[in-house]
Parts: C-alpha cells; structure tokens; sequence
C-alpha cells in the first residue's frame, strides 16, 4: 500500500518564503500560528523554530493531532494552545507576540468574523503574516453560503458529499455536537470570499500597514480565488 504523504512535503514553499521575509525584514522573535494543524502538523511553526533562532512560538487548534502534541512537548520555547482562536480566552493565552500567521485559515471565520479575529489580536502583535484564498469574483467580499447551494459548491474546493459538507444546506441551523453553535457558523467550511480591498482596508483602520504583497495566482481550478500573500506591520 502506498504511504501516506508526510506532513513536511505539504508545507508550501510561498507560505516558507513569507515567513522568512517576514524574520529578516522585520526582525520579528515570537510568532503565533493560528490553525496551524490540519494535513501540515504544525510544520509551518515548526520548520521556522528550527530554521530561526525565534525567542518563542505559540502554537493554536481546535484540532491538535498526537503528533503535533509529542513534538511541542520536546520544545520548550513552544506554547501548544488548544482551542477555538476566535475565542478571548485562548487570544489571552496566545498572549503578546511579534507576528501572527493567519495561513489559510482567515476565509474559515465566523462568529467571530474573519475582520473581528483581527480585532481580537491587534492589540498583541506588530505584525500579520497572512496566506489566503482571496475572493476575485465580484468588488465586495461575499459570504459563501449567502450564494445558494449551487453557487456555493460552484466556489469552494469540496464535493457536496465531503465531510463537513455533506447535506450542509439541509442543518445550516442545526447545533454542530461539538462546536455547540449552528453549522452555518463552523470553521470547518469554507465561509469567506475576502477581497484584497477590504483586507487591506480593515487592517489600515487598526494601524497597520502592507509591507508585502504577492499574487501567487489561481487556486486550483477555482476561477473566483487565487493565493495571495500579505505581510502587514504597525
Ligand atoms: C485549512 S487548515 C490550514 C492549516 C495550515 N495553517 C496551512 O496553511 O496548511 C485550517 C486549520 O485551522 C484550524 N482552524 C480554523 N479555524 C480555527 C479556529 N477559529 N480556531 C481554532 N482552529 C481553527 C483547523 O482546525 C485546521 O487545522
């Protein structure tokens, strides 16, 4: 049986690169990954510990695998944070840090919205390093499930029958068991089309000003999102 492709050969090199501009152009010591679990374990965090000599690192998921958790163990500067980042309680423990990585987890928020998570960790950082499937479908952001059934599943990279996905139209109001709020509002669906306008714009209103750009173009054969990557300071 073919083996399982490891977690490091799915770490993206434009995600890496952002990181390391961000280190030497900023000079940033501590960082928090928010999301940093899914398909990756954590890689992200843990390839920049190791490639920097970065002071201290928080690590945040509401789903955190054994292997991420046998590894933070062994290092020490790592702080591995359990639970729902949009959640003031987990932003307290998260605690003040140079740079939050926002990697392909912003278009995910609600309750709170992708630009309240902002809100939430603005006070305790200088810097957002940010990797998103940015909305080029129409000038205003959308959200996803306001687009109907057909739309939606025409915009996101999931088949109706996948996971979380499956029958979603039919329990948008429905209480998820473990998220204890309706399905429409899980971060476990794609929920957000964000424009860079107003990205760009929410960040400016909290003090904070684009230092870095790039379009790294389509994502998949979405023809409404392409990977952008940002990095923000104060
Ligand atoms: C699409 S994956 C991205 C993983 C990694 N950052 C990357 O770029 O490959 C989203 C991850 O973020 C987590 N996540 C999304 N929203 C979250 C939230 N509000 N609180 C905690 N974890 C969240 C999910 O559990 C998942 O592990």
């Amino acid at each position: 049986m073919p083996h399982p492709p490891s977690p490091n050969s799915l770490l993206n090199p434009e995600k890496i690169e952002l990181i390391d501009l961000a280190e030497s152009l900023l000079k940033i010591r501590s960082f928090a990954d928010l999301g940093a679990v899914w398909r990756v374990e954590g890689g992200y965090t843990f390839q920049a510990l190791e490639k920097h000599d970065f002071d201290r690192a928080v690590l945040v998921d509401s789903n955190v695998t054994a292997t991420v958790e046998t590894k933070a163990i062994r290092i020490p500067r790592l702080k591995l944070v359990r639970g729902n980042f949009g959640d003031p309680e987990v932003a307290r423990k998260v605690g003040p840090v140079d740079a939050i990585f926002l990697f392909d987890v912003l278009l995910h928020q609600v309750a709170p919205d992708w630009d309240q998570i902002l809100d939430l960790y603005a006070p305790n950082t200088n810097v957002f390093i940010i990797y998103n499937q940015q909305w080029i479908g129409s000038p205003d952001t959308v959200r996803l499930l306001d687009l109907g059934e057909d739309e939606y599943f025409n915009n996101v990279p999931h088949e109706r029958d996948h996971g979380p996905y499956s029958d979603i139209f039919t329990r948008l109001d429905d209480i998820h068991p473990v998220h204890q709020r309706p399905w429409r509002d899980i971060h476990h669906i794609w929920q957000w089309g964000i424009t860079d306008y107003d990205l760009i714009t929410k960040l400016r209103s909290i003090g904070f000003r684009l230092h870095f750009m790039r379009n790294y173009g389509p994502f998949g054969p979405l023809r409404n999102f392409e990977n952008h990557a940002f990095i923000f300071a104060r």
